[in-house]
């Protein structure tokens, strides 16, 4: 597994390699099979897509599918172009917030009820 720049990672737009949480990936033999179809994919090339995946509610079998076109590792010191950025909340920040809201909705439900 190798490790490569963000320069490296922005040298694929057109052959495709993203990076979800860190990871680059190159889903190229996936593109058509995509359920999302294969634009969404192509406009991600060469960047950040981590955003991007979360937020479009993939499940934990996608997620798995991940680990098919898995390539390497991004050098997270290395410089990242503004165009590549999009890293966005990670799954489990998502998971946290939300955590916090349903706790603060309990605790409003009961201060009205509990009387
Ligand atoms: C290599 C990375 C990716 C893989 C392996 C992948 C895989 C999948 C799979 C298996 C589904 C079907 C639903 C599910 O099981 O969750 C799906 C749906 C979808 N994907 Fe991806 N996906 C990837 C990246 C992306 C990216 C970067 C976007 C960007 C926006 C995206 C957008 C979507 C959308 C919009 C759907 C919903 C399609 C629908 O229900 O009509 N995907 N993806």
């Amino acid at each position: 597994m190798s490790i490569y720049t963000w320069q490296q990672v922005g040298q694929h737009q057109k052959n495709g390699w993203l990076v979800i949480d860190g990871v680059v990936y190159d889903p190229t033999p996936y593109l058509n099979e995509h359920p999302g179809g294969p634009a969404v994919l192509q406009n991600r090339f060469g960047k950040d897509a981590t955003r991007d995946f979360n937020e479009t509610g993939h499940t934990s079998g996608a997620r798995q599918m991940l680990e098919k076109y898995k390539i390497g590792t991004v050098d997270k010191t290395s410089p990242q172009e503004p165009w590549q950025a999009g890293g966005g909340t990670p799954a489990n920040a998502q998971q946290f917030a939300f955590l916090i809201i349903a706790l603060v909705m309990v605790f409003i439900l009961w201060k009205v009820f509990a009387k």
